[in-house]
């Protein structure tokens, strides 16, 4: 459906909805990480970047201070009033809405009512961040509503802040940050200690392409929170000897061979991974723009075995996708997914699976194998990076 043809649906379903046309609409992206996996709570170094999937909101002001929530993709919505906002257990996707403008209400913006309609493209529990895009989307509207500008990594902290204390999910600020402040085309270095980034432009040809396993997950009160707790009991142990260390982030490789002796098998596993992990991320950084496709392959790579073997995020599913894709013409690395979930009876690792290809356009079909029926191919194509 192309941009025209969306909105006219939208607004259709709007006046359906609510009679009357939207004046405000917003949009956010969704997002996926090229490399540094699970490193962003651990105060570290990310490259991520925006996908063309996104998340609108066509909103209109109410004065009555209620607030009404409809979307074009799923069935059920919410209507509360600004004064009593709660969660909602029957229709869970407005809560990431109600959050934000709970939370902007609290932190002081000027907050009114309003009627909206959502409508995303970004796969849902794909690992490519319809929640915080959902977020983002929404911390836009309350932006637009109050008159006053936000500055977006401001938005992003709201929108965090909003998953970890009204949705329940204990996430670090990865998803919101590249949301906010990314741009299409272009990666971001981000520093999730100092919330900066730096603009990494991919060398002209490469193109990311994500392909879903649409294995299940679910991130809140899972594995996630296992993990996190393993990498603090890590810095925990190791600023008995380096009472320096804050977080994993100020760990380098070198370092980490000293301490390791101090850590139990799988706590010294699990922050090997994210030590190495953030030392990619810098790597890649200089790969990326250089299109250097050696170090690329070899960089994946090693996210990858470390992601299965160390971090324990990978499922058969990825497997079967990474062997399709390594046949595709243009091949050039692959990786893991970012997420944990929670597979009936057991832990797994999760969602999409990302890879660079070169040429742009290298296929990609559903027939190619693995989990071919559910195979999906999202393609990010280089737009100019400004
Ligand atoms: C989820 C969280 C992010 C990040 C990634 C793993 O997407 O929301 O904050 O921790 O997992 O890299």
């Amino acid at each position: 459906m192309n941009r025209q043809a969306r909105r006219t649906q939208m607004a259709a379903e709007f006046m359906r909805l609510y009679g009357g046309e939207p004046t405000l609409w917003t949009r956010a992206p969704g997002r996926v990480d090229l490399m540094g996996s699970h490193t962003d709570y651990n105060d570290g170094f990310i490259l991520t970047m925006t996908i063309d999937r996104d998340t609108w909101i066509a909103a209109r002001p109410r004065d009555d201070g209620r607030i009404r929530l409809h979307s074009l993709n799923v069935q059920g919505g919410g209507e509360f009033d600004l004064a009593q906002i709660e969660f909602n257990r029957r229709a869970r996707w407005t809560n990431y809405m109600a959050g934000v403008v709970k939370i902007m209400q609290a932190a002081g913006y000027t907050v009114r009512g309003f009627d909206a309609l959502v409508h995303t493209t970004v796969p849902v529990a794909s690992g490519l961040s319809s929640s915080a895009a959902l977020e983002m989307a929404a911390a836009r509207l309350v932006e637009q509503l109050s008159g006053q500008t936000i500055d977006p990594v401001t938005l992003a902290r709201l929108g965090q802040r909003a998953e970890n204390q009204f949705v329940g999910v204990n996430c670090g600020i990865l998803d919101q940050y590249t949301s906010a402040v990314g741009r299409a085309g272009c990666a971001l270095l981000l520093d999730a200690r100092h919330l900066t980034s730096q603009d990494i432009p991919l060398a002209a040809g490469l193109q990311v392409v994500i392909g879903d396993t649409r294995a299940p997950r679910n991130l809140a009160g899972t594995e996630y929170d296992e993990r996190r707790t393993q990498c603090e009991e890590g810095v925990r142990l190791i600023r008995t000897v380096a009472p320096g260390v804050a977080a994993l982030r100020d760990v380098s490789v070198a370092e980490f061979e000293q301490y390791v002796g101090l850590l139990p098998d799988l706590v010294a596993r699990r922050c090997r991974f994210i030590v190495e992990e953030n030392a990619r991320v810098q790597a890649m950084a200089q790969a990326l723009p250089a299109g250097d496709c050696a170090a690329l392959h070899r960089l994946f790579a090693d996210s990858y075995t470390g992601a299965c073997e160390l971090y324990e995020l990978c499922v058969p599913s990825m497997d079967a996708m990474l062997a399709a894709m390594r046949s595709a013409p243009g091949f050039i690395a692959g990786r893991q997914a970012r997420r944990l979930w929670r597979l009936p009876g057991g832990a797994g690792g999760g969602g999409a699976d990302r890879r660079l290809c070169q040429p742009c356009g290298a296929t990609l079909s559903a027939g190619d194998g693995g989990d071919a029926g559910h195979l999906r191919r999202l393609s990010h194509r280089r737009r100019k990076c400004s």
